[in-house]
Parts: C-alpha cells; structure tokens; sequence
C-alpha cells in the first residue's frame, strides 16, 4: 500500500503547501494552514455520458460579436422572495450555497423549495434520513411526487442516483457533509469541500442543472471551509435572524446574475416558514400605542423600503456609571447620538441608564434610523407619547445637524402606502410632492425636532 501523502492546505485561500509554515505563500495570511492526508485513488468521479463517448473537444477562442447572447434561462419558484434575491429565479446551471446559523430553517427553506416545485428536483441529505426529511415535509404539509429524497454522503453514488434520476433542481444538506472517493482526507476538511464542490460545479455546468448547497456557518459568523468555496459558486446567500424571533432574512452576499441588494423575508411558523410579502406592516407592533419611547423609522434594507419600530428606555442610573445598551442598532453610534443630544441640545442624559431596542430581532445598518433613534430617546426621557402617525428618516451629524439620506422618495412612497400622516426628513433634500399625501416636515437640526414635537 502507498504511503498516505500529507499536505496542508490554507483555510483563507485553499492553497497546497508541502511542509508546514506560519504564513501561507499565496494569501499571506498567517496561521491558516492545516494539515491533511491525501491518497490518489482511481475512482471516477462526475462524468456526463456524452463526456465518456466522444474525446473532448478542444476549446477555441472566438470573437466577442461571434458569440451568440441569451437571456439566462431560470427556474422560477413559487417562492416570492427567493426569486427576488437570486435577481428572477434560479439560474439553470448555476451554483447557489446558502450559509446560516444551525437551527435558523436552511433545510426547512430548501425542502419547501423542492416541494413546491412543479420540475423533478433531489434533495439530498447527509444530515438526516430520509424518515426524518418525511416528518419534516408532514410538518410542512405539503407533498410533491416531483420530489425525490436521497440521503447520502459520497458523491459517486450520489451521481449513480443523480444519473438514474436526471433531477432539473439539486439540492445539497449540506456540503461540508459530503465526500468524494477520489481522496481520503474526511469529511468537512478543506480538500474535502473543494473537490466536492468542483465535482458539482462541473455536474451543474455540463448538465445545465441548477445545484443548491447548504453551508455551515463558524463562529465568527462566515461560511465553513475554505474562502475559495464562495469564489467558485456563482451566488452566496445568507439566512439570518435571531433564534429568539420568528423572523428571517436572506441576504444576497454575492450573485453572478442579479444585485446584491436584495433581501427576502420570511416568518417561521409551526407549519414551515412564510413569505412576508409586506413587512413593514408586521415590524411595527401595536399601531393604536400610547407608550412613551417609541417611534417609527422608515429604512431600507438592501433595495426595500421598511417602516421599523424604535424603542428607548431612559431612566435615572441606579450605579455610578450609567448603563447604554442596544439591540439591532450599534452600541457606538447610540453613544454618539446621546453625546449629540448633551452637546448640541442641552439634554442631561449623562446619569441616565439608555436601553435601545429595534423590534422584530432585526439588525439595522441605515444611518437613517437616527433621527427616530433620537425622537424615541427623547419621546422615553420626557414621557411623552409620540403620534404614532409620525415617521422619521435622516441621518444626524455631529453638529446636531440633519442630513440627507438616500433614496427618500422610496421611503416617502412606503410611508405614504402605510398611511403615515407626517415624515420628518432633513431640510437640504429635493423631494417633488406628487401623488402623495402624507405632510412632509424638514428639519435642520436636531432642536428643531425638539421644538416641532415636545
Ligand atoms: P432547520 O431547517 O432544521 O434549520 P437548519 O437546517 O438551518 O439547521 O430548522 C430548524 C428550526 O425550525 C427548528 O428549531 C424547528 C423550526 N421549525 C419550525 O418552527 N416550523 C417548521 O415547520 C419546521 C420544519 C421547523
Ligand atoms: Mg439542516
């Protein structure tokens, strides 16, 4: 028997290094590599039948205008929102990994998917088995004889199945999971995960076929594996939310065919998980409140308008240092707004405890919350309820200053639809006043909103 060879490879890069080192030569990052036995074997791996009749043909360069141009072709499903994000449907040939938390619904989502799909499509499992997938789908109510379950973790009989099958959708549970006889390091390592994704890259190209491969995500919050997995796939998706919440967002992270600023929601619910088609609708919770420390921001996630809820609580510190915490809003910036408010506007909140709360479990990076992160601050700090008619969607400098923000009119255009009675926004903006009935108020600094509302 041959010597098992040992090689290590670098987790950033996927590079192959002969001996050990502290920085890989490729990347130059330090202390990626890891070590990995690897033993050539002869088995075959992925092989259309074309492929094994003719000698393949050799590649011939051509002219741009030569090449003939077609719309991509897609798979649209049934699912809204997925569409969306992947820019109309699914890509045929095309190569989608979505990453997530465990426990966040990355089967759940998939499996839904594939039942709900009018083509042939295999799920392919080598987390569960195929009794566990069943009680999954009687959860999820729904049954598909288009659906073919498999669970099993080599790739060459995946492929046997694959072959016999002829499936027009391959879905992968998940990719870290699966092994190819063609080495022998384990299941997961580094290798591993790269031959096995090049074997379905090259399945997916050659047969046209769309594949999606669930990935696990590590602890800092990125995909398992090397960073080379996300380079060969055409589309990264992201499925995120907060155990605790039952709402979950796909992100776009990459997408060959479409634009990364797309965002589909969803809900989960005992009986599978839900498009949101109107969120806004349900982030804001009880509309009739008379609750002090609440106010409404109209946002935008990636491409969609949203109307979230703000909540503050400002109360006397109990302790010498006073305590300022949030959640789905960044803990510096709140800090940065409460130094505004002192500074700029004369408000004593240095002794107060500030808590900040965005419903809903949903993180927000818009810088146009801001202006309705202060009216709730201050809405908490003085007791008094604001009209819950009233939206807010600027951003505020360190002068105290309100400042533009991006795509208002869209915002405007969603409040509006809501039935929001005002908007407050910063005075430099041009907004044109067609067909929309909400009263637009524009402010120019932060002690106008405080003379405007308390
Ligand atoms: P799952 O899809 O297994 O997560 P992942 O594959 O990302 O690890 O979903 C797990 C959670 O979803 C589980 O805690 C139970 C919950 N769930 C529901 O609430 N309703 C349902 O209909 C299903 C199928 C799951
Ligand atoms: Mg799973």
């Amino acid at each position: 028997m041959a010597k098992p060879q040992t090689v290590y490879y670098c987790q950033n890069c996927g590079a192959q290094h002969p001996k050990w080192q502290g920085q890989c030569h490729s990347c130059k990052e330090w202390n990626t590599l890891v070590e990995e036995i690897i033993s050539k074997s002869s088995k075959k791996t992925w092989q259309s039948s074309s492929a094994k009749n003719n000698k393949t043909k050799l590649p011939k360069a051509s002219k741009l205008s030569d090449i003939s141009f077609e719309i991509e072709d897609r798979i649209k499903t049934k699912d809204e929102e997925l569409n969306r994000v992947l820019g109309g449907g699914i890509v045929k040939g095309s190569l989608v990994l979505l990453g997530g938390e465990p426990g966040i619904g990355k089967s759940t989502l998939l499996l839904q998917l594939c039942l709900n799909l009018p083509v042939k499509s295999l799920y392919i499992s080598g987390e569960e088995s195929s009794k566990q997938i069943k009680m999954r789908a009687e959860r999820i109510q729904k049954s598909n004889d288009n659906c073919f379950i498999l669970a099993d973790t080599s790739t060459q009989r995946i492929f046997n199945q694959i072959n016999k099958i002829e499936p027009e959708l391959v879905i992968v549970d998940s990719i870290q999971t699966l092994h190819t006889e063609v080495i022998e390091s384990s299941p997961g390592s580094i290798s591993q995960i790269r031959t096995c994704t090049a074997e379905l890259i090259k399945y997916a190209k050659e047969t046209n076929t769309p594949v999606l491969l669930i990935g696990h995500i590590n602890k800092e919050g990125h995909l398992a594996g090397p960073k080379i997995l996300e380079h060969m796939v055409d589309t990264v998706l992201q499925f995120e939310g907060d155990q605790n919440f039952i709402y979950r967002i796909v992100r776009v992270q990459k997408n060959r065919f479409g634009s990364t600023n797309e965002l589909g929601i969803y809900e989960m619910q005992t009986n599978g998980l839900k498009q949101i088609l109107n969120p806004s609708k349900i982030l804001i919770s009880n509309q009739e409140h008379d609750l002090s420390g609440t106010s409404i921001a109209a946002t935008l996630e990636g491409m969609r308008p949203l109307m979230i809820e703000i909540q503050a609580l400002v109360s006397t510190a109990v302790y010498g240092t006073p305590q300022r915490s949030s959640t789905g809003y960044n803990a510096k910036r709140l800090n940065m707004i409460l130094a505004v408010l002192e500074k700029r506007a004369g408000f004593k909140l240095g002794t107060k405890d500030v808590f900040l709360n965005i419903t809903g479990g949903i993180n927000i990076d818009d810088p146009a919350i801001d202006l309705a992160v202060i009216a709730a601050i201050l809405s908490s700090s003085h007791d008094i309820v604001l009209n819950y008619r009233y939206c807010f969607a600027a951003e505020i400098g360190l002068a105290g200053e309100v400042r533009p923000v991006p795509r208002l009119e869209q915002r405007i255009a969603e409040a509006d639809k809501l039935g929001f009675e005002k908007i407050f926004i910063a005075h430099n903006t041009k907004t044109s006043k067609n067909n929309v009935q909400l009263e637009i108020i524009k402010l120019k600094s932060v002690v106008d909103l405080v003379e405007y509302l308390f």
